[in-house]
């Protein structure tokens, strides 16, 4: 019988994360707001926690039934056989979200909904679930867990709410409620490769999804002329070394019941043995800062591809394009306090000079949350694609500089 999963993603990253899922045989791949739906057999899971670079976490569906208040809430979940999941000296937390829209949950940041567990935020928004408080109801699934465990193993698990083994999901909507556990465990963007962090690193799988989103591929040159701790150049040189973005960590599955250490080991030691070890590309990462160059060569070693990656320390208002043509692509500094933002408007309509004068033949590809980006920058974007980097909503401005005719392609 197939299974059923449930990956969350960043809002906006659904079709290429649909993509990816495919490619690693998923089947009934069907996006959704906040994620993407898909079915098959366990060792799936196992596939898509190694293999995807833009899922946050891949869920499995355990059950899902219709439920009108908590003490049906509570009686469901210790229905579960639980032990034929895990033992109960692992470590235990529970996160129940409730979602507004007709939708299969983003747990990682519901749509317009609202969410509890340990780091609980709860929203203004109107639930769709007839429960009144959706801490009341974490408690209630808690409770149901562990009293099933008691009654029938004498123990129960204890909860730890910052690095448990085990991560219990439930999904409220309307009058129905998802259960799932957690095959990732630490969330995916966490590659396990991160040594420095600048103040703002993106996560490395918005990184990801913006080369998606971009087109890239590895043959085409690539330069992060603001790269601050590398993420989007590492995350390129790990899709050109063909190298799984799990390689480097361990996953929630491997604490269930039901994992299989050697049909893991097999699909891993696949993943190892297709890594190209030649660079096929040319990447180029650069910032003005020299702790950010620093920093990005810190977490290019311990990604193991600092082969592939060419690190300068450069002013992007100045330096030259490595290449003919190609794709840039950066997210831009941005200010929060009003200084920083009044120093940005007088940075972006240099940067755009600079783009124009020294990168005809490229594409610039640049995240912003500043919607004003374009018209700051002086330039016509062929597509503003709209995502979410956490809550902050953010476009990805695509910029033709055409070679010769550029300013077909311009604003001024
Ligand atoms: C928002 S951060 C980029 C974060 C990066 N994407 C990451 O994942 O770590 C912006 C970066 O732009 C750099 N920057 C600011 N002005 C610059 C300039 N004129 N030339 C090059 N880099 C610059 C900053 O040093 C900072 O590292």
């Amino acid at each position: 019988m197939a299974e059923r999963f449930f990956a969350p993603c960043p809002r906006g990253l659904e079709p290429p994360l649909a993509a990816e899922l495919e490619a690693v045989r998923a089947r009934d791949v069907q996006s959704v707001d906040g994620g993407v739906a898909f079915a098959g057999d366990l060792a799936l899971a196992y596939r898509a926690n190694l293999e995807s670079r833009i899922a946050s976490r891949v869920l499995w569906r355990v059950d899902g039934f219709s439920c009108r208040d908590e003490r049906e809430l509570y009686d469901r979940v210790y229905a579960i056989d639980w032990s034929r999941h895990f033992e109960p000296r692992r470590t235990l937390r529970v996160d129940v979200a409730a979602s507004t829209r007709r939708a299969v949950p983003s747990v990682e940041s519901p749509p317009g909904g609202r969410r509890s567990g340990a780091a609980a935020r709860v929203g203004r928004t109107q639930s769709s679930s007839p429960l009144a408080s959706l801490e009341f109801a974490t408690l209630r699934v808690k409770d149901a867990v562990c009293d099933r465990f008691r009654a029938e193993r004498g123990v129960r698990p204890s909860v730890d709410k910052r690095a448990p083994d085990v991560r219990v999901h439930v999904h409220l909507r309307e009058r129905e409620a998802s259960v799932y556990l957690d095959t990732s465990g630490e969330p995916l963007f966490k590659r396990g490769y991160r040594r420095d962090a600048e103040e703002a690193p993106l996560r490395e799988n918005l990184a990801a999804g913006l080369l998606a989103l971009a087109q890239w591929k590895p043959e085409q040159p690539l330069l992060d002329p603001m790269c601050g701790s590398g993420t989007i150049a590492i995350e390129a040189a790990l899709i050109a070394a063909d190298r799984a973005p799990g390689l480097g960590r361990t996953f929630g599955f491997q604490k269930l019941t039901w994992y299989d250490g050697p049909t893991w080991q097999r699909i891993r030691q696949a993943a190892r043995d297709r890594i190209r070890a030649a660079p096929a590309a040319s990447i180029v990462a650069s910032d003005v800062a020299r702790a950010a160059v620093a920093h990005t060569r810190a977490n290019l070693r311990a990604a193991q591809v600092e082969s592939f990656v060419l690190v300068e320390e450069a002013d992007v208002l100045t330096r030259d394009a490595p290449a003919a043509g190609g794709l840039l692509l950066a997210n831009p500094p941005y200010g929060v306090r009003l200084a920083e933002a009044k120093a940005l408007e007088a940075f972006y309509p240099r940067l755009g000079d600079a783009l124009k004068r020294r990168f005809s033949g490229w594409t610039a590809g640049l995240l912003s949350g500043d919607l004003r980006l374009a018209k700051l920058i002086g330039l016509k974007p062929a597509r503003r694609i709209p995502l979410w980097n956490g809550a902050i909503e953010c476009r990805l401005f695509l910029f033709p500089l055409v070679a010769g005719s550029a300013r077909g392609a311009m604003l001024k």
